[in-house]
């Protein structure tokens, strides 16, 4: 069973984020309407790749881009990814354990498996990330976007915890990215409206954080899905 994530995000940080789910998911704060809860469609499993941290570092909450007791912050664009975690009937699913990873500002991964030697690793980005989903199954990260990297358009890999459900991997990419038409992983999803699921729009949001963009990945987790996937 996963463990909950510590949070130690300052105090105004954490206001920001709790903003961020607000502002995002006002939609859906009760859960969906009984006449929308026909059946969200579930979110398409992607490859976890050869990055998910063999040893999680010292800080693991839900604000990547700021390492507990380390000064400054990461480089790159800081965005906010907020969301909720959805049974296919549209209710919301509390208590989920959401786990991100990608690529600091430099195109590297903070893992021993990523030999990107000509790249300098930003030791500013904490890498990895955890966060609970409250009792409307929100969930909130603050982090940086993600450059392309060889074949790869940008993107962030999640792995989704819930309690009785299986484990979901997958990845969210970003609207408007050029690489988008030619990742061949993202293109391993062959429904379009499966695919289109995984790609976020972000947008400024300057009441959440100055200069910084947010964007909304609702996951939908699909019961009968097999674990370890
Ligand atoms: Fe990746």
């Amino acid at each position: 069973m996963p463990r909950r994530a510590k949070t130690i995000v300052a105090p105004d940080r954490r206001r920001l984020l709790n903003a961020g789910v607000a502002l995002g998911l006002g939609a859906v704060a009760a859960g969906l309407p009984a006449l929308a809860r026909a059946a969200l469609m579930p979110t398409a499993r992607q490859t976890e790749g050869p990055f998910y941290p063999r040893h999680k570092p010292a800080d693991t909450d839900n604000d990547l881009a700021r390492i507990a007791g380390a000064p400054g912050q990461a480089a790159g664009q800081i965005i906010h990814v907020t969301g909720e975690v959805l049974a296919p009937d549209g209710r919301p699913i509390p208590g989920a354990r959401v786990e991100i990873w990608h690529a600091d500002a430099k195109g590297r991964y903070h893992h021993r498996g990523d030999w990107s030697l000509f790249r300098e690793r930003d030791g500013g980005f904490q890498g990895f990330g955890a966060a609970m989903t409250d009792d409307r199954g929100r969930y909130a990260f603050r982090t940086i976007k993600p450059p392309p990297y060889g074949s790869r358009t940008p993107h962030i890999h999640f792995k989704v915890f819930a309690p009785g459900i299986p484990t979901l991997t997958t990845q969210m990419y970003f609207a408007g990215e050029p690489r988008n038409a030619r990742d061949g992983i993202l293109h391993a999803v062959r429904n379009p409206a499966a695919r289109a699921g995984l790609i976020v729009p972000f947008a400024p949001a300057p009441t959440l954080e100055q200069g910084a963009l947010q964007g909304h990945f609702r996951i939908v987790l699909a019961q009968e899905q097999r674990s370890g996937a």
